[in-house]
């Protein structure tokens, strides 16, 4: 069984008398796993700090391509943790380290696809950041060699771990509290893509997309919670506020701020996904409705009231039995470590893989899913046309995918 851990206690002034063999309950887990970071910009960083917290894995070593990231990275990692780090000085000489046991790769869209290709020559476990790649075509060859690989590969889809999400799944999969599910629908309001190194992330050409770099979390969500196969995708969708004045090295930016997502799915549950990126704070909320009852999940987080996130979740049955409305937010210091604490429980699951043990990760089929819905959605937004999923994938050489989930 997993020992509680009292952190509060671990870390205040008042205990720190109590040490040595006398520490249990504050005592951190021995780290098993040695881990290199690949890409320590922002969440090369988070991956290291939660990484740190969780203490089942200890950052080994970091390498990215800009000395800038490396110093930041390591001056950030030295006031939470005194143990020292490797910094490699190129991509080969990270992946091939024989003291390393996992690979995170975290470094833009776009380089995703050729940096794999390096990592997976170590035959070491894997962690590659979201979205897998920035086309269908590379996406699905990282599904195909990972069919052959020795390893496992793990795709950052987190959002799957957060608080009212892992309720969600648990009210309708396990409990089936509202019934047979017909509809889900699905909206983030947020403020504009943040700067990024290069400004990467403004370009259609290197992140793959709006719809593809930031929504893939949340229609690998949806597809979750509909359990069935897309079968046609709707979607209106452009640039109306953010970046119309950015350009970089003469070339615009050219990125999608907001759209609408309609998706039916084979199961006869219909789905819809809002996306708006010209507001000041963050709100997530999914709403799934079944013959049974109706499912409310939120977050919100204020950032320029700087309070924490909170995640809420509401089940109205009406007369088909008793309502609730919960607060979910993860324990504090966890959700303040990254992604209101989904990256916490997704490495607990990575490191759980690295033991061997099952767990509910996003596999590289499942992150291809995920694109392959947010691609029909951007191509529908280009021709104006809903988007018959079965053509576009015969048309994007997916026909095997076809029914095939996870
Ligand atoms: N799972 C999530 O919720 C989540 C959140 C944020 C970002 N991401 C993903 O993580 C990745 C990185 O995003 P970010 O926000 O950290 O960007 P960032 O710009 O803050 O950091 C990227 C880092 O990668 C480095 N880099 C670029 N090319 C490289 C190369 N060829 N080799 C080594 N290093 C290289 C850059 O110098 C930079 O330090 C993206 O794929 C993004 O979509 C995922």
């Amino acid at each position: 069984m997993t020992k509680q851990r009292l952190r509060f206690f671990e870390k205040s002034l008042g205990q720190r008398h109590i040490t040595g063999t006398d520490k249990y309950l504050y005592k951190a887990p021995e780290s098993t796993y040695r881990l290199v970071i690949i890409g320590t910009g922002t969440i090369g960083q988070e991956h290291m700090y939660v990484a740190t917290l969780l203490g089942r894995a200890r950052v080994h070593g970091i390498y990215d391509s800009q000395t800038q990231s490396m110093d930041v990275a390591e001056q950030n990692f030295k006031g939470y943790s005194d143990q020292s780090l490797v910094r490699y000085a190129d991509l080969e000489s990270a992946c091939s380290d024989p003291d390393a046991d996992a690979l995170m790769i975290c470094t833009p869209n776009h380089t995703h696809f050729d940096l794999l290709k390096v990592a997976m020559l170590s035959g070491k476990p894997i962690f590659l950041e979201k979205p897998m790649a920035t086309t269908l075509e590379d996406a699905a060859a990282i599904v195909k060699a990972n069919e052959t690989y020795g390893s496992f590969i793990q795709i950052g889809l987190q959002y799957r771990y957060k608080a009212q999400y892992i309720e969600a799944f648990h009210e309708v999969q396990a409990r089936a509290s509202i019934g047979v599910i017909k509809t889900i629908s699905m909206s983030e309001y947020r403020p504009p893509f943040l700067d990024k190194v290069g400004q990467w992330n403004k370009f259609n050409q290197n992140s793959g997309g709006t719809l593809v770099e930031k929504c893939c979390h949340y229609f690998d969500l949806i597809n979750l919670m509909a359990d069935s196969m897309p079968v046609r995708v709707y979607a209106s969708g452009g640039q109306a506020v953010n970046f119309l004045e950015f350009a970089k090295d003469g070339v615009p930016a050219d990125i999608d701020d907001h759209a609408f997502v309609i998706i039916d799915f084979e199961n006869g549950v219909r789905a819809n996904f809002t996306l708006n990126m010209f507001c000041h704070d963050f709100t997530e909320e999914m709403i799934v409705a079944g013959d049974k009852g109706r499912l409310v999940t939120k977050e919100l987080f204020n950032i320029h009231q700087q309070q924490p996130s909170q995640a809420t979740i509401a089940l109205e049955k009406g007369e088909w039995g008793a309502s609730k409305q919960t607060d979910v937010t993860y324990a504090r210091e966890i959700e303040q470590s990254g992604h209101h604490g989904a990256t916490y429980y997704e490495h607990i699951a990575f490191v759980d893989q690295l033991d061997g043990k099952a767990c509910e990760s996003a596999t590289p089929v499942q992150g291809l899913w995920s694109m392959i819905v947010a691609s029909a959605a951007q191509y529908s937004i280009k021709t104006e046309h809903a988007v018959d999923i079965r053509a576009f994938m015969l048309d994007n050489n997916l026909a095997e995918y076809l029914g095939k989930m996870d």
